[in-house]
């Protein structure tokens, strides 16, 4: 691992951060906040845990699978400790598992983290022991999402909670979220806000739409094979499924090295499959993919980063995604917006509706490095360690001015920070 000596101390801080938020097999996003492991938060995290340590990056990703439910399902949450400072807790979700955890999942970036793990190890023998554990049940995971959420088979998977996009009160789940009732929620009372800026986090009107959906999911008994159609929030997400796609591909990939054939072809065919039906989400007005609403049964007019992910996976034309992240670049002091900063919606301050998140940057410039497109990669790089410098290592940054919103000493803006200090090992 090389870090230049005038990035020590910035490598330094993001270490001691890794450390702190370090419960042993798991890490927290950040304390007090999000005092749990969260899914994709854990796996992002593991990329960065490895530099320090690969027995400790694959812990990480064993832990956060060990609670995997016998469906194949993996959790959005663990609840792995009790903590009164979260809302909604293991209460509210009561999904009846051993270990409590939420009933939802998150973006599944599992796969794409695994066979780095894999394919970068120092320590082959350890690598091959925990992928060999770890492949099926990540294809397991892959297996549920097609069967669950795309039960007609169109190759493209819906999230059925806003919270599964892991861009919680993006501008792409306005529409449909209005049309998710707020009758019978029960009263409750929100934490997020005793700990952060509440003009930083989605509306009290949002968060009674994503309890209602709780609630509804837990009435119907977290029975996944009636969820979907169950759902009045039902939105196919390009983000999600980019992700999806890269992962499967590097599932493919790590099953060929491990001699796992079969769940290497399943892997190829479903990426196959997804990557036809892409087609169908891309919007040349915009100059990107949309989110489509399987409710209303249209695309959904709204320019996020969601729509430009698709990169990470090499889907649809690259020089037209970059000319569109351009666009929004001009717009602002530093990249990548997570909306269109046109758009009169665009807040660059309320977590997912404006503001720059080091993992989407970090996902994007990795797409566009392995598509070719080194110097755009490089230009969204080099806004990533901006932000950092400029604000130290928040959740989320505001794009005009470089502050730092959300919650402090942030986990997997370390780990991101850690990854581009200590340089790609590819
Ligand atoms: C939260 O509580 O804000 C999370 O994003 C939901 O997972």
């Amino acid at each position: 691992m090389t870090v230049q000596p005038q990035d020590k101390d910035l490598f330094d801080n993001a270490q001691a951060i890794l450390r702190d938020n370090d419960r042993g097999a798991y890490t927290v996003p950040t304390k007090g906040l999000y005092p749990f492991q969260w899914n994709w938060d854990s796996c992002l995290t593991a990329l960065g845990l490895r530099h320090f340590g690969e027995e400790r990056a694959w812990t990480e990703v064993t832990t956060l699978l060990a609670h995997q439910w016998p469906d194949g399902m993996v959790p959005h949450i663990v609840f792995h400790v009790a903590d009164e400072g979260y809302f909604p807790g293991p209460d509210v979700w009561a999904c009846g598992r051993p270990t409590p955890t939420s009933g939802i999942t998150q973006p599944p970036v599992l796969g794409y983290v695994l066979n780095r793990l894999f394919t970068e190890a120092s320590d082959k023998t350890l690598a091959r022991e925990r992928a060999l554990a770890l492949t099926p049940k990540a294809d397991a995971w892959h297996r549920w999402l097609y069967a669950n959420r795309d039960p007609e088979g169109t190759g493209l998977v819906a999230i059925l909670h806003p919270w599964e996009s892991g861009r919680d009160n993006a501008i792409d789940w306005d529409e449909a979220l209005a049309r998710v009732p707020t009758e019978g929620v029960a009263p409750y009372q929100r934490r997020d806000t005793q700990h952060v800026n509440a003009a930083e986090r989605p509306t009290q009107a949002e968060y009674d739409r994503y309890m209602w959906l709780v609630q509804h999911f837990r009435d119907l008994g977290w029975d996944n094979r009636r969820l979907h159609d169950a759902s009045p929030f039902r939105v196919v997400d390009p983000g999600f499924n980019a992700i999806l796609v890269r992962s499967d591909e590097a599932l493919a990939e790590l099953a060929d090295a491990l001699g796992l054939s079969d769940i290497a072809t399943a892997a190829r065919d479903r990426v196959a499959k997804a990557t036809a039906a892409f087609a169908a989400l891309w919007s040349d007005a915009a100059g990107q993919f949309l989110c489509f609403d399987r409710v209303a049964d249209r695309l959904i007019e709204s320019r996020s980063v969601g729509g430009v992910l698709p990169l990470f996976a090499g889907l649809g034309d690259t020089e037209r995604l970059v000319a569109t992240i351009r666009r929004w670049r001009d717009q602002v002091a530093f990249g990548v917006p997570s909306h269109d900063p046109a758009d009169p919606r665009f807040d660059p301050r309320r977590y997912w509706r404006g503001p720059c998140w080091l993992i989407v940057n970090t996902m994007l410039a990795d797409g566009l490095k392995r598509s070719g497109a080194g110097e755009a990669a490089a230009a969204i790089d080099a806004d990533s360690l901006a932000l950092i410098r400029t604000s130290g290592f928040a959740e989320y940054y505001d794009p005009t001015d470089g502050s730092g919103l959300g919650g402090r000493h942030f986990t997997w803006t370390a780990a991101m920070v850690v990854e581009l200090l200590a340089g790609d090992r590819r």
